[in-house]
């Protein structure tokens, strides 16, 4: 029997890539191994957004060559958006890779590997963009004792914010349609998966047709979703400010299924940087949408992504996203410092804000996020929070452990078979990266 490891960074549209690909090669008789020494495929599923997130990939294809960590013969494969970017140029700095692959052809996978096996190639690569075909030839995912899945509900970008390389990774924005989603959906709560999260770069631009070609949009796709019969949560994930509907914050009023929070990235509170950024949108404009967020559920949890030391970022430009994470009172939130990408348009802009000062300004950032985070896990002592358990707890496995809707692990005690079920937990304390609770 073939074996092969595989190894993910970067986001959530990657973690569920690489558990297709699972699916696809068990479904060729290749099965999964932890131990990268005993695979016969290796696989490195990358991301490209920041410089450093970049390196990592080369660094670690190199460490496991020095470690001697490569099986003989072994197929080295690198997919995901370090791949989709470089293509065959990776075969310059690393000679010993196989099989280049993007996000779009993790489908053509198999015949990537059987070319090399065969020894009709050393080298493939195929970063091609064939729209949303692979969706047409992947094996139903399996979902065997899992609670909580991903569902790409489209790919790539094309807003084409200043900073960005996912346009240019993972190609232009194509949804996936209706039909072929929704199957997907029941297919995963017929295994018992109660919480759905759909994600793509820019969900709420969803744009998908039913298959007789009548045009569904984000809002009426959730109604589809929520109607679902075992969808008991909803996540989405990555929403852009830019496009968040009244439709879409009506559902929240109207869905339960929706959890109690929504990562909406904002990146700036300045609206000189938002304008550099090409983000479309304007401070106010962003304040505004979390007021409507507010009315329709009056307790939801907003976290956020944020970019320190965009270039030409002044003292006062930062003050003001300062000013914007209290004013919104942001739940946990991301924030990062800001990374020349390769054929961005920022990469280009002067940039003379030494990397101390960044630094610093990011110190202080997290410090209020952090702050304010743990502020509202305190606000939570006491109450009774929905809790998805997905397995039992890190430190002791006699207890369990779940997530709340706002994203915070909470660990308790209770019977393993709870696991995969949403129960109520009186949260009983609070610690600095998670809660304790009792079931009620
Ligand atoms: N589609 C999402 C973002 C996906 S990328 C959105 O539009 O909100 C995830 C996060 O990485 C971004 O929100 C941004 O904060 C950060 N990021 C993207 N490009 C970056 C860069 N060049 N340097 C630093 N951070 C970056
Ligand atoms: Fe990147 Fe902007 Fe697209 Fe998000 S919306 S993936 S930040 S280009
Ligand atoms: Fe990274 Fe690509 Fe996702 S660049 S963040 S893996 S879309």
């Amino acid at each position: 029997m073939q074996q092969f490891y595989i190894q993910t960074w970067g986001c959530q549209m990657n973690e569920y890539d690489s558990d297709r690909i699972r699916d696809l090669l068990n479904e060729n008789n290749i099965i999964e191994t932890d131990n990268i020494a005993e695979a016969d495929v290796v696989i490195l599923i990358t991301c490209a957004i920041r410089e450093k997130a970049q390196e990592k990939v080369f660094n670690q294809l190199f460490a496991w060559k020095s470690q001697n960590q490569y099986k003989e013969n072994a197929i080295v494969c690198v997919g995901g958006c370090v791949a989709s970017q470089d293509g065959e140029a990776i075969l310059k700095r690393v000679n010993f890779v196989n099989v280049i692959f993007g996000p779009q052809t993790i489908h053509r996978l198999v015949k990537m590997i059987n070319e090399v096996k065969s020894g009709k190639n050393k080298h493939v690569v195929d970063v091609s963009f064939p729209e949303i075909e692979k969706f047409d030839f992947l094996p139903a995912p399996s979902a065997k004792n899992k609670a909580t899945a991903f569902v790409t509900i489209m790919e790539g970008c094309s807003n084409f914010c200043s900073y960005c390389v996912v346009p240019f990774t993972r190609g232009k924005e194509v949804s996936r349609g209706v039909e072929g989603i929704l199957a997907e959906i029941k297919h995963l709560t017929e295994q018992g998966v109660k919480e759905i999260n759909l994600i793509g770069q820019n969900v709420n631009s969803y744009r998908g047709t039913y298959e007789d070609g009548t045009e569904c949009n984000f809002a009426e796709l959730l109604y589809l979703v929520a109607a679902i019969k075992g969808v008991e949560r909803i996540r989405f994930t990555t929403s852009n400010p830019h496009d968040l509907s009244d439709e879409i914050i009506q559902a929240f009023k109207d869905l339960p299924q929706i959890a109690n929070s929504i990562h909406l990235p904002v990146q700036s509170g300045s609206n000189n940087t938002l304008r550099r950024m090409n983000r479309r949108y304007t401070r106010e404009q962003y304040i505004q949408l979390t007021k409507k967020l507010r009315e329709a559920r009056n307790d939801i949890y907003i976290s956020t992504d944020i970019i320190v030391g965009f270039p030409g970022e002044t003292e006062e430009e930062f003050e003001e996203t300062m000013s914007l994470v209290r004013e919104v009172r942001f739940d946990q939130s991301f924030s990062f410092i800001y990374s020349p990408r390769p054929n961005t348009v920022a990469k280009d802009l002067e940039d003379n804000t030494p990397l101390s000062v960044k630094k610093e300004r990011i110190y202080k950032l997290q410090a209020l996020i952090n702050n304010q985070a743990q502020q509202y896990s305190r606000e939570m002592l006491g109450t009774i929070q929905k809790v998805l358990v997905d397995g039992t707890s890190v430190k002791d496995n006699t207890e369990l452990r779940g997530k709340t809707e706002n994203n915070r692990s909470v660990n308790f005690k209770g019977d393993k078979s709870l696991i995969g079920q949403i129960v109520d937990i009186k949260i009983t304390d609070v610690l600095a990266h998670s809660l304790r609770g009792e079931l009620i």
